[in-house]
């Protein structure tokens, strides 16, 4: 085993990555759960999508750039809107939002969740109608809980009793009851095939159940009567694959209904489980399907009604990544490749951390193939790193790439339509790049790229 100047966990990995990398059988095989459902390999090897050629959206559109399979966005619209029924799907715009994709959402029957005042602008410049929208935030301030009072959005998610306060201040003046729900901090964490069910929860977001504030916060609104209360809310974390973290928050959540209707005699109309339905990243993750989420979500809330002698609930949930997350990807093009060592070559394309920084933040994991045409050489243990003046610019820590990879290559890396663009960064004044949605044989820019003018533009001297 040959020593790592980075420690023994590098020099561990060898030749073969981590565990869970299988070596390919065909390097250019495109695995369906990770891309988005139009794409193919032409006969000629180069991959399309929207029956568009990549090779021809990097020549119209330049490199990096982010690509939108609109018709895979709204077959997963439709596909958690039809799996849970009568429950209302709110679109989590923090994954990704711009104006085509709130007429898309408008257009498909979705409702939308924001959470700054900066989404709202979005979605209320797309069209969503205001009592669709849902507002989050832990701080929101008094200007975005007027602005979304005075637009008549449908829902505002209370998160701390300051923002009681100021929302029965705003409530007020402007002689409104606003619709709220309360975000309940059940004491469940999930993250991918694990969750961690705790009495108490430490952070930032809601009321806590087990300390009483949850409950303390229904009382006031439902004393105080400023404040229409329709209902609980929980979002208990990111790229859960199962529903047994669901299980636990619902119930949790439906004991505090029961209480309330033993104290005041109302059953709250309203309950929403949140978001965080998980995607695939790489060809070992195999997320569960929107109808099986539902279904199982259904049962367990109708079998804790049944428990607690309470009528159901009208549910909602609020997925973004599992709608907009495997619908994009991002193109880029190789601009150097060196063997390090003989452990593995460092594949250098003309993005990195800014426009992902999921890899570097979480340690996230990707996949990358080789997008503008096909290879017959065998395939070699690759790392996709970025432009960035920086060791830790990662896009794709471990892959498999053919040996042939070279300069002027087109890399398309999947799984990029959530929190990728919406945390994209201008890190060493990198320039954003853009949306571009196909569909039906055409390409469309429906965010532009930034350009050095965008940036020079704030700084003012
Ligand atoms: N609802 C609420 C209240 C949320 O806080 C979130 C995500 C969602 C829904 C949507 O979750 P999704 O279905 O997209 O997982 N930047 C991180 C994820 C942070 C998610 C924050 N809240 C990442 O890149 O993984």
């Amino acid at each position: 085993m040959r020593a790592h100047e980075a420690g023994a966990l590098h020099g561990d990995l060898g030749f073969s990555g981590p565990s869970w990398l299988r070596t390919p059988q065909d390097v250019n095989a495109l695995v369906p759960q990770l891309w988005p459902r139009t794409v193919e390999r032409t006969a000629g090897g180069e991959m399309a999508v929207g029956g568009v050629n990549i090779r021809k959206i990097a020549e119209q559109h330049g490199t990096p750039a982010y690509v939108l399979d609109e018709e895979d966005f709204r077959s997963r619209c439709r596909a958690f809107k039809e799996a849970f029924g009568g429950a209302e799907v709110f679109y989590a715009g923090k994954a990704f939002i711009a104006t085509h994709i709130v007429r898309i959402l408008v257009e498909e029957g979705l409702s939308l969740d924001v959470c700054t005042g900066g989404e709202l602008a979005v979605a209320l410049r797309g069209g969503m109608p205001p009592e669709r929208i849902g507002l989050h935030g832990n701080n929101k301030s008094v200007a975005e809980l007027t602005r979304a009072v005075e637009a008549g959005v449908g829902r505002i998610i209370v998160d701390s009793f300051d923002e009681i306060d100021r929302l029965t201040t705003i409530a007020k003046q402007t002689g409104t009851r606003p619709k709220v729900m309360v975000r309940v901090t059940v004491g469940v964490e999930a993250h991918t095939h694990e969750y961690i069910a705790t009495a108490h929860e430490d952070q930032k977001f809601g009321f806590s159940l087990s300390g009483g504030a949850a409950a303390a916060a229904v009382d006031r609104i439902i004393t105080e009567q400023a404040l229409e209360l329709r209902g609980l809310h929980s979002h208990i974390g990111s790229q859960i694959f199962d529903t047994s973290g669901f299980e636990v928050s619902a119930r949790r959540l439906l004991q505090l209904q029961a209480a309330i209707h033993d104290k005041h005699g109302i059953e709250l109309p309203e309950l929403d489980l949140g978001g965080g339905f998980g995607i695939a990243y790489t060809t070992q993750d195999t997320p569960a399907e929107p109808r099986d989420l539902a279904t199982d979500l259904m049962r367990i809330v109708k079998q804790e009604c049944a428990a607690l002698q309470l009528s159901v609930p009208h549910l909602s949930i609020e997925p973004g990544r599992a709608i907009v997350g495997p619908a994009m990807f991002t193109l880029y093009e190789v601009g150097t490749v060196k063997d390090v060592d003989g452990i593995r070559t460092y594949v250098s394309v003309d993005g990195g951390m800014s426009d992902n920084i999921r890899t570097a933040l979480y340690d996230a994991a990707y996949s990358a193939t080789l997008a503008g045409r096909a290879s017959t050489e065998p395939p070699i243990l690759a790392r996709v790193v970025g432009k960035h003046c920086e060791a830790g610019d990662i896009i794709v820590k471990d892959e498999f790439l053919p040996a042939d990879v070279r300069a002027g290559d087109l890399l398309a890396v999947p799984g990029t339509g959530a929190y990728c663009r919406s945390m994209a960064s201008n890190y060493n004044h990198v320039p954003r790049p853009p949306v571009v949605a196909v569909v039906d044989g055409e390409s469309r820019v429906i965010v532009r790229r930034e350009t050095e003018d965008d940036l020079l533009k704030l700084d003012v001297g």
